[in-house]
């Protein structure tokens, strides 16, 4: 069972090899951190959630023509997943002010934006993942000036497709963050998104309550982290226990 070759521990996911060359398969832990680990806590069922949560994001961004990583579940905690090569950005989308932009600019937390914003953060922990510009991005090689171009296109996309999906079920996607890869097959690279999609990387604001339904409850304290994270699943219609089987899918929040 632990002979699995592990091929690299992050915060909040470990990946191991794949049974097949060119896949790897990404286990969910149950860590929960936050400002690069200044912040750290076991939260028991987290990973289970984020990797089902996760699951069913990319299941539908793959059902759209979205290229992911995501191949299929393989148990509570693991999916199979594409290896590709990590492009070192954290792309960030941002529908309403909330969090680093409001503290950065002035902007109060749960301002509308003009337009959805992009933004990235060159990953590096020894940095703190610092933003960075487009030009520091091609001038230091991280990716190229048609890599940007795909990975905005794609994140828009993904943007819209989401907020409409979390709209649904009464939820406004505040921002949310995605990282992106190549993938190289015969002699063609292309770009696809890989990571998770969960409420550790997403800002979700109930749209009744304005109640924070995601990994800030962690950052600033609130409490009840899986019952939020647990009720983003309900409404998404995944059932996590037996008893709540619901295989219809998205639950329509009226209002
Ligand atoms: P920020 O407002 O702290 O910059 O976060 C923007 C979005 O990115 C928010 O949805 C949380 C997510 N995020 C991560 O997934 N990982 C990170 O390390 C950080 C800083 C933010
Ligand atoms: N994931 C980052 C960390 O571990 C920060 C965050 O999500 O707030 O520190």
């Amino acid at each position: 069972m632990n002979r699995r070759r592990r091929i690299y521990e992050g915060k909040a996911k470990i990946l191991y090899e794949g049974p097949e060359p060119g896949t790897l398969v990404q286990h969910f832990k149950d860590d929960a951190t936050a400002f690069n680990k200044k912040k750290h806590a076991i939260v028991d069922g987290k990973g289970v959630l984020n990797n089902r949560i996760s699951e069913y994001v990319f299941e539908r961004l793959n059902e759209i023509g979205v290229p992911t990583h995501f191949i299929r579940r393989l148990n509570m905690r693991e999916q199979l997943i594409r290896e590709v090569e990590i492009i070192p950005l954290e792309v960030v989308v941002r529908n309403i002010a909330a969090g680093s932009l409001s503290k950065r600019l002035g902007i109060d937390e749960g301002t509308p934006l003009p337009r959805s914003i992009i933004e990235f953060y060159y990953k590096n922990d020894e940095l703190d993942d610092p933003l960075v510009a487009e030009e520091h991005i091609t001038a230091f090689g991280w990716a190229g000036p048609q890599e940007i171009d795909d990975i905005m296109s794609l994140a828009l996309r993904i943007n819209d497709f989401l907020s409409g999906l979390f709209l649904g079920i009464g939820i406004r996607l505040v921002d949310f963050k995605m990282e992106f890869g190549r993938q190289y097959e015969n002699d063609m690279v292309r770009i696809i998104l890989a990571d998770e999609i969960s409420p550790d990387s997403c800002r979700l604001w109930d749209i009744e309550t304005s109640d924070r339904m995601d990994k800030d409850r962690f950052r600033r304290d609130m409490g009840g982290l899986i019952e939020a994270y647990t009720e983003v699943a309900r409404r998404l219609g995944i059932m996590i226990g037996q008893e709540q089987e619901r295989p219809g899918g998205p639950v329509l929040v009226k209002h």
